[in-house]
């Protein structure tokens, strides 16, 4: 038997163990050159941290609250497609364990379970993510109905008018799972027999006309507060300020969309300045260690969201995998604020990391 996993890049290999391949490098993957995925956990790596002394850390609180909801960290679900691929509980076993831990998980447009199953699975805090389709009646009809079964936020990606190219996808002629929450309204069929299924679906369906304008049909729409995902520069968070959205999350899809767009880390300070506390930031892409959370929100973000490693949990142990993986993560974190002497997240500064860029001064 494997030995069990004691941090969460641990779990990939498990997950790479157990998965078909077609779907181990659907997850695994990015575009192209895949090098904004590797950047995104190598930039993390580049920065350092600046730990202070003499600090009484006998009690480490790492709450937080995100658009007022109150979890146990800085740590939530990132919304990644298709759970049922990597586990048969798919998206419901993730939902029990994000309540376990006590945060938020974001439930991607794109489950292999309903929003009805995963919201009487248990009554965690639970935020919708939205592609907007070609077809936005359609789009509006499942808002509406994620806000009747109680999810608080709508998380708007805006990095896919189109899909990224993934080669491996592309290769393995990677299928499109059935969507049950659009049953009867929108075919899981495509008509390409080459390539990705997946990216044949989306060229029929995403509607690559998206602007900013689609904010106010939103707002028509569900009166649920809205996040944008997929924010890289400062010229785009101030337009998500104008725009009047609740929040943001720098994200480049786990490098999966625009290859050589930056890491996320390396742009959350120039989004954060830009924001000018006016939103929470959140930060998504290549978070595996409790030190990266911290790097984070010394940079400024509010949280920040995981992705890969939560499906890699799932694969290999279910709900109590991916209750693992957050759990590995706090414990990580905890510990990164008792040696850098930061009793609670307030206490976390710009003082307490050194970028390339301080090393320039
Ligand atoms: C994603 N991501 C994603 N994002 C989104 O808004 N809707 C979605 O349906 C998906 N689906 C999806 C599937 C898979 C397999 C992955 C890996 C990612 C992007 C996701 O929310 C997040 O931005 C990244 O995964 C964060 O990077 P890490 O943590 O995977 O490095």
């Amino acid at each position: 038997m494997a030995p069990e996993p004691v941090n969460v890049n641990e779990f990939q290999e498990l997950a790479r163990q157990v998965l078909p391949k077609m779907y181990y490098d659907y997850y695994a993957g990015g575009a192209e050159d895949q090098n904004t995925l590797k950047e995104n956990t190598e930039a993390f790596h580049r920065i350092r941290l600046r730990p202070r002394v003499l600090i009484d850390v006998s009690r480490i609180d790492m709450s937080t609250t995100i658009l007022g909801y109150k979890i146990s960290a800085p740590i939530m679900i990132a919304p990644t497609a298709y759970q049922q691929l990597a586990h048969p509980e798919g998206e419901v076993a993730t939902a029990r364990a994000a309540a376990a831990c006590d945060t938020i998980m974001v439930l991607s447009f794109r489950s292999t379970c309903t929003v009805e199953e995963v919201s009487s699975s248990c009554d965690a805090v639970r935020f919708f993510q939205l592609y907007v389709y070609k077809r936005r009646d359609i789009c509006a009809q499942l808002v509406q109905r994620a806000e009747r079964n109680g999810f608080k936020a709508v998380v708007l990606t805006v990095d896919t008018p189109r899909i990224g190219r993934r080669e491996s996808d592309a290769k393995n002629k990677m299928i499109q799972p059935k969507l049950k929450n659009f049953e009867g309204l929108i075919s899981s069929e495509v008509d390409s027999q080459d390539g990705s299924k997946i990216e044949a679906f989306i060229k029929k369906n995403f509607d690559d006309s998206l602007s900013w304008e689609a904010i106010g049909w939103l707002r028509s729409i569900t009166s649920l507060p809205i996040l944008l995902k997929g924010i890289l520069t400062r010229e785009d968070a101030r337009k998500a300020v104008e725009a009047g959205v609740a929040g943001i999350i720098v994200s480049n899809h786990g490098g999966r969309q625009l290859d050589y767009a930056p890491s996320t880390i390396s742009v959350l300070e120039e989004v954060v300045e830009a924001v000018g506390g006016r939103l929470p930031v959140l930060v998504d892409g290549g978070v595996r260690r409790g030190t990266d959370v911290f790097k984070a929100l010394a940079l400024g973000a509010q949280a920040v969201l995981v992705g890969r490693p939560v499906i890699y949990g799932l694969a290999a142990k279910g709900e109590n995998g991916v209750r693992s993986v957050i759990e590995m993560l706090k414990n990580e974190l905890e510990i990164t604020m008792a040696l850098s002497g930061c009793p609670t997240l307030k206490h976390i500064t710009r003082n307490h990391v050194m970028t390339h860029h301080d090393n320039r001064n």
